[in-house]
């Protein structure tokens, strides 16, 4: 039995889609092509849907037509392992093509099962629902992974209070497959975020703490870098208290140098969406330390209101472990602000 229909899937909720064509980035320079017979699968491709049948038969079509458009991608450590193009290659080899078109997947620092789960939740044959339930299926082995590499986030069991406030933006305000840019990125939980709930995400910092986050000073500009977001997450240090971990990188300063980097970052960010885009921005009150002048979180809401930002949604997240004997009614929080270009 399909494993879509194991899942309680039926054909009609299976998404229709040009497969085969759109995702097809490869330059022709760096696809090479090899015996059909060579290739193999990863074992946890057995855990990821098949393509619903309904489609598959479009697929097929596609292939008879047009032979394997898209070169399928494999494991930069087995060059004969796929890591996504299980479909290509299962169709390929029952319509008895004997070369396969295959290119090195760029796994950008994360693992071969990262971006299989990754791929697959991306890919646009399987409907949201199907995807929803394979990203909490799937969650084991990415904490598994976690675990492997050490994150700090995604850890087997732990709720990273970080990892699970990402998770509630982009719940609330993205949709599966929504491009998702972090351009100070940090410890990566967005990184995790996105990839936990089936979102693309492109993420820099000025000091990154993995290989899965760009170097990039956001002063210089990040216009280019966002083009093409559904939501830019702005998560940037809290005025100059983490002076002495991320010193001199401007947004570490008092409140006119926070006040003016940030003013920027609103325009920019208000440049780059489209219609319809987000920016979730998050920021704690902060009496300055240095005498720089304090920083309040709603004073900076009003930068993004003065670009012509519409206000989505306002929350309050209580830092751990700061609750005071006035307990839940008074507790210090930082503040989400959801703003959509409207
Ligand atoms: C509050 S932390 C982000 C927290 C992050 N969301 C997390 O979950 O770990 C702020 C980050 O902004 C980065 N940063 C500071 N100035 C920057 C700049 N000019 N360009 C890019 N990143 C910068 C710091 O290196 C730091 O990692």
């Amino acid at each position: 039995m399909e494993i879509w229909r194991e899942l309680g899937m039926t054909t009609s909720q299976c998404e229709l889609g040009n497969i085969q064509g759109e995702r097809d980035s490869s330059s022709p320079s760096s696809r090479k092509t090899k015996s059909i017979e060579d290739f193999k699968l990863h074992s946890i491709h057995s855990k990821i849907p098949r393509m619903c049948e309904n489609v598959r038969e479009s697929f097929r079509e596609d292939i008879k037509e047009n032979g394997i458009r898209e070169p399928v991608k494999v494991n930069p450590k087995d060059e004969d392992e796929i890591l996504d193009g299980r479909e290509r290659y299962k169709e390929a080899f029952d319509l008895g093509i004997e070369e396969l078109p295959y290119e090195v997947a760029n796994l950008n620092g994360i693992s071969p099962v990262e971006y299989i789960i990754k791929s697959a939740l991306l890919r646009r044959h399987l409907s949201k629902s199907q995807k929803a339930m394979l990203a909490v299926e799937l969650k084991p082995e990415l904490e598994e992974e976690a675990e492997k590499r050490k994150l700090r986030t995604l850890k087997k069991g732990e709720k990273d209070p970080d990892v699970e406030k990402k998770i509630n933006i982009l719940y609330y305000h993205t949709d599966q497959e929504d491009l998702v840019i972090d351009p100070m990125a940090g410890g990566a939980s967005t990184v995790d975020a996105c990839l936990i709930m089936g979102r693309d995400c492109r993420a820099y910092d000025i000091k990154p703490s993995r290989d899965d986050i760009l170097k990039n000073d956001i002063r210089e500009g990040y216009r280019k870098k966002a083009n093409g977001a559904d939501l830019i997450l702005l998560d940037p240090p809290y005025g100059d208290k983490m002076v002495d971990e991320y010193g001199g990188h401007g947004f570490t300063g008092g409140s006119d140098e926070v006040g003016e980097n940030l003013d920027q970052l609103a325009e920019e960010s208000y440049e780059a969406l489209s219609t319809g885009g987000k920016v979730a921005f998050i920021f704690g009150n902060t009496k300055s330390k240095k005498g720089n002048g304090d920083i309040w979180a709603p004073d900076l809401y009003q930068l993004f209101r003065d670009k012509g930002f519409e206000t989505e949604f306002v929350y309050h997240a209580p830092y751990k472990g700061h609750s005071n004997p006035s307990g839940e009614i008074q507790q210090k929080s930082r503040d989400i602000y959801i703003f959509k270009k409207e």
